[in-house]
Protein backbone atom coordinates (compact mmCIF):
# COMPACT_ATOMS: atom_id res chain seq x y z
CA UNK A 1 0.00 0.00 0.00
CA UNK A 2 2.69 2.16 1.02
CA UNK A 3 3.75 3.06 -2.83
CA UNK A 4 0.26 4.77 -3.46
CA UNK A 5 -0.08 6.00 -0.15
CA UNK A 6 3.18 7.85 -0.37
CA UNK A 7 2.35 9.29 -3.55
CA UNK A 8 -0.98 11.04 -2.40
CA UNK A 9 -0.53 11.14 1.02
CA UNK A 10 -0.43 15.03 1.30
CA UNK A 11 -3.27 15.74 -0.77
CA UNK A 12 -5.01 13.04 1.10
CA UNK A 13 -4.39 14.19 4.34
CA UNK A 14 -5.66 17.91 3.13
CA UNK A 15 -9.04 16.52 2.05
CA UNK A 16 -10.13 13.33 5.02
CA UNK A 17 -10.35 14.52 8.45
CA UNK A 18 -8.00 11.76 10.63
CA UNK A 19 -10.46 9.56 11.07
CA UNK A 20 -11.32 9.11 7.33
CA UNK A 21 -8.04 8.30 6.49
CA UNK A 22 -7.42 6.03 8.83
CA UNK A 23 -10.89 4.61 7.47
CA UNK A 24 -9.73 4.76 4.18
CA UNK A 25 -6.20 2.96 5.04
CA UNK A 26 -8.38 0.57 6.63
CA UNK A 27 -10.54 -0.16 3.62
CA UNK A 28 -7.21 -0.58 1.88
CA UNK A 29 -5.17 -2.81 3.64
CA UNK A 30 -8.42 -5.47 3.21
CA UNK A 31 -9.30 -4.54 -0.27
CA UNK A 32 -5.23 -5.42 -0.94
CA UNK A 33 -5.54 -8.92 0.76
CA UNK A 34 -8.90 -9.86 -1.11
CA UNK A 35 -7.58 -8.61 -4.57
CA UNK A 36 -4.50 -11.12 -3.69
CA UNK A 37 -7.00 -13.88 -3.05
CA UNK A 38 -9.58 -13.69 -5.90
CA UNK A 39 -7.03 -12.40 -8.64
CA UNK A 40 -7.82 -8.84 -9.00
CA UNK A 41 -4.91 -6.01 -9.47
CA UNK A 42 -3.90 -5.37 -6.34
CA UNK A 43 -2.69 -1.88 -7.05
CA UNK A 44 -5.96 -1.16 -8.06
CA UNK A 45 -7.38 -2.00 -5.26
CA UNK A 46 -5.03 0.26 -2.86
CA UNK A 47 -5.95 3.20 -5.07
CA UNK A 48 -9.71 2.65 -5.48
CA UNK A 49 -10.10 2.10 -1.51
CA UNK A 50 -7.53 4.95 -0.86
CA UNK A 51 -10.17 7.54 -2.70
CA UNK A 52 -13.33 5.31 -2.36
CA UNK A 53 -14.23 8.85 0.24
CA UNK A 54 -12.48 11.38 -1.23
CA UNK A 55 -15.14 13.60 -1.81
CA UNK A 56 -16.82 13.72 1.70
CA UNK A 57 -14.59 16.42 3.16
CA UNK A 58 -15.50 18.99 1.02
CA UNK A 59 -17.77 22.07 1.13
CA UNK A 60 -21.15 21.98 0.24
CA UNK A 61 -20.80 24.48 -2.82
CA UNK A 62 -17.65 22.28 -4.23
CA UNK A 63 -19.40 19.03 -3.48
CA UNK A 64 -22.68 20.76 -5.64
CA UNK A 65 -20.74 21.45 -8.78
CA UNK A 66 -18.71 18.33 -8.88
CA UNK A 67 -22.50 16.34 -8.53
CA UNK A 68 -23.93 18.74 -11.32
CA UNK A 69 -20.99 17.02 -13.47
CA UNK A 70 -21.85 13.71 -13.28
CA UNK A 71 -24.65 12.27 -15.86
CA UNK A 72 -27.94 11.76 -14.32
CA UNK A 73 -27.80 14.23 -11.16
CA UNK A 74 -27.74 17.95 -13.07
CA UNK A 75 -30.79 18.99 -11.95
CA UNK A 76 -30.54 17.28 -8.41
CA UNK A 77 -32.60 19.28 -6.44
CA UNK A 78 -31.01 20.74 -3.03
CA UNK A 79 -33.24 19.15 -0.62
CA UNK A 80 -32.54 15.90 -2.08
CA UNK A 81 -28.75 16.87 -2.70
CA UNK A 82 -29.09 17.59 1.14
CA UNK A 83 -30.53 14.11 2.43
CA UNK A 84 -28.63 12.12 0.16
CA UNK A 85 -25.15 14.06 0.79
CA UNK A 86 -23.21 12.01 2.71
CA UNK A 87 -25.21 8.62 2.06
CA UNK A 88 -25.46 7.28 -1.64
CA UNK A 89 -24.23 10.75 -3.28
CA UNK A 90 -20.48 10.92 -1.80
CA UNK A 91 -20.10 8.18 -4.36
CA UNK A 92 -20.92 9.01 -7.51
CA UNK A 93 -18.85 12.47 -6.52
CA UNK A 94 -16.03 10.66 -4.82
CA UNK A 95 -15.52 9.14 -8.52
CA UNK A 96 -15.94 12.24 -10.07
CA UNK A 97 -13.32 14.05 -8.20
CA UNK A 98 -11.00 11.43 -8.25
CA UNK A 99 -11.28 11.64 -11.77
CA UNK A 100 -9.91 15.35 -11.88
CA UNK A 101 -8.35 15.59 -8.88
CA UNK A 102 -5.91 12.75 -8.52
CA UNK A 103 -6.17 12.13 -12.99
CA UNK A 104 -7.72 8.80 -12.02
CA UNK A 105 -8.47 7.09 -15.76
CA UNK A 106 -8.63 3.80 -14.95
CA UNK A 107 -12.60 3.03 -15.07
CA UNK A 108 -11.86 -0.28 -13.10
CA UNK A 109 -11.09 2.04 -10.08
CA UNK A 110 -13.59 4.86 -10.60
CA UNK A 111 -16.24 2.29 -11.04
CA UNK A 112 -14.66 0.79 -7.51
CA UNK A 113 -15.73 4.06 -6.38
CA UNK A 114 -18.40 5.25 -7.76
CA UNK A 115 -20.14 1.65 -7.04
CA UNK A 116 -18.91 1.20 -3.00
CA UNK A 117 -22.11 2.23 -1.65
CA UNK A 118 -25.09 0.76 -3.43
CA UNK A 119 -23.00 -1.76 -6.12
CA UNK A 120 -24.65 -1.63 -9.58
CA UNK A 121 -26.44 -4.49 -11.54
CA UNK A 122 -23.06 -5.00 -13.72
CA UNK A 123 -20.76 -5.76 -10.94
CA UNK A 124 -16.78 -6.61 -11.44
CA UNK A 125 -14.44 -8.09 -9.24
CA UNK A 126 -12.83 -4.67 -8.25
CA UNK A 127 -16.07 -3.25 -7.03
CA UNK A 128 -16.65 -6.11 -5.45
CA UNK A 129 -13.70 -6.22 -3.29
CA UNK A 130 -14.02 -2.16 -2.27
CA UNK A 131 -17.77 -2.60 -1.51
CA UNK A 132 -17.22 -5.51 1.29
CA UNK A 133 -13.62 -3.98 1.99
CA UNK A 134 -15.79 -0.96 3.04
CA UNK A 135 -18.23 -2.83 5.44
CA UNK A 136 -15.71 -5.59 7.03
CA UNK A 137 -12.76 -3.02 7.64
CA UNK A 138 -11.82 -3.72 11.26
CA UNK A 139 -12.13 -0.17 12.61
CA UNK A 140 -15.58 -0.57 11.49
CA UNK A 141 -17.74 -0.80 14.67
CA UNK A 142 -18.35 -4.51 15.73
CA UNK A 143 -22.39 -6.01 15.47
CA UNK A 144 -23.10 -9.87 15.14
CA UNK A 145 -24.11 -8.95 11.42
CA UNK A 146 -20.48 -8.09 10.56
CA UNK A 147 -19.03 -10.91 12.32
CA UNK A 148 -21.15 -13.28 10.39
CA UNK A 149 -20.02 -11.23 7.25
CA UNK A 150 -16.37 -12.01 8.33
CA UNK A 151 -17.01 -15.22 8.79
CA UNK A 152 -19.13 -16.15 5.35
CA UNK A 153 -16.14 -14.31 3.46
CA UNK A 154 -13.81 -16.75 5.14
CA UNK A 155 -15.14 -19.69 4.64
CA UNK A 156 -17.98 -19.38 1.72
CA UNK A 157 -16.24 -16.33 -0.20
CA UNK A 158 -16.95 -13.10 -1.57
CA UNK A 159 -20.44 -13.24 -3.40
CA UNK A 160 -21.67 -15.24 -0.42
CA UNK A 161 -20.66 -12.73 2.20
CA UNK A 162 -21.70 -9.70 -0.07
CA UNK A 163 -25.35 -11.91 -0.61
CA UNK A 164 -26.00 -11.79 3.24
CA UNK A 165 -24.64 -8.56 3.87
CA UNK A 166 -26.95 -7.18 1.08
CA UNK A 167 -29.81 -9.07 2.87
CA UNK A 168 -29.61 -7.24 6.20
CA UNK A 169 -29.28 -4.09 4.33
CA UNK A 170 -32.68 -5.23 2.43
CA UNK A 171 -34.20 -6.07 5.99
CA UNK A 172 -33.51 -2.99 7.68
CA UNK A 173 -34.65 -0.80 4.91
CA UNK A 174 -37.91 -2.62 5.08
CA UNK A 175 -38.05 -2.21 8.69
CA UNK A 176 -37.38 1.76 8.63
CA UNK A 177 -40.26 2.07 5.64
CA UNK A 178 -36.86 2.83 3.16
CA UNK A 179 -36.71 2.64 -0.27
CA UNK A 180 -34.56 -0.24 -2.38
CA UNK A 181 -32.26 1.19 -4.63
CA UNK A 182 -32.21 -0.21 -7.89
CA UNK A 183 -28.51 -0.54 -7.70
CA UNK A 184 -28.59 -2.65 -4.77
CA UNK A 185 -31.32 -4.46 -6.25
CA UNK A 186 -29.28 -5.31 -9.35
CA UNK A 187 -25.87 -5.62 -7.60
CA UNK A 188 -28.39 -8.31 -5.35
CA UNK A 189 -29.87 -10.26 -8.38
CA UNK A 190 -26.47 -10.26 -10.21
CA UNK A 191 -24.14 -12.12 -7.90
CA UNK A 192 -27.17 -14.85 -7.29
CA UNK A 193 -27.27 -15.27 -11.15
CA UNK A 194 -23.42 -15.67 -11.02
CA UNK A 195 -23.84 -18.13 -8.60
CA UNK A 196 -26.29 -20.09 -10.12
CA UNK A 197 -24.43 -19.75 -13.32
CA UNK A 198 -21.38 -21.94 -11.01
CA UNK A 199 -23.33 -24.32 -9.89
FE1 LIG B 1 -18.28 5.72 1.48
FE1 LIG C 1 -15.96 4.31 3.42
Amino acid sequence: MSEYLDRHKDKLKELLSKDRLQHSKSVAMVAEKLALKYGASTKKAIAAALLHDCAKGLSDQEYFNYLAQVQGYSKIKQSEFVREKYNTLHAVVSAKFAEEYFDIEDEEILDAIRFHTNGCSKIGILSKIIYLADVIEPLREESEDLRKVRKILEYEGINKAIIYEVKCKFKNLIKRDKKISSDLLGMYNSIISEMEDTK
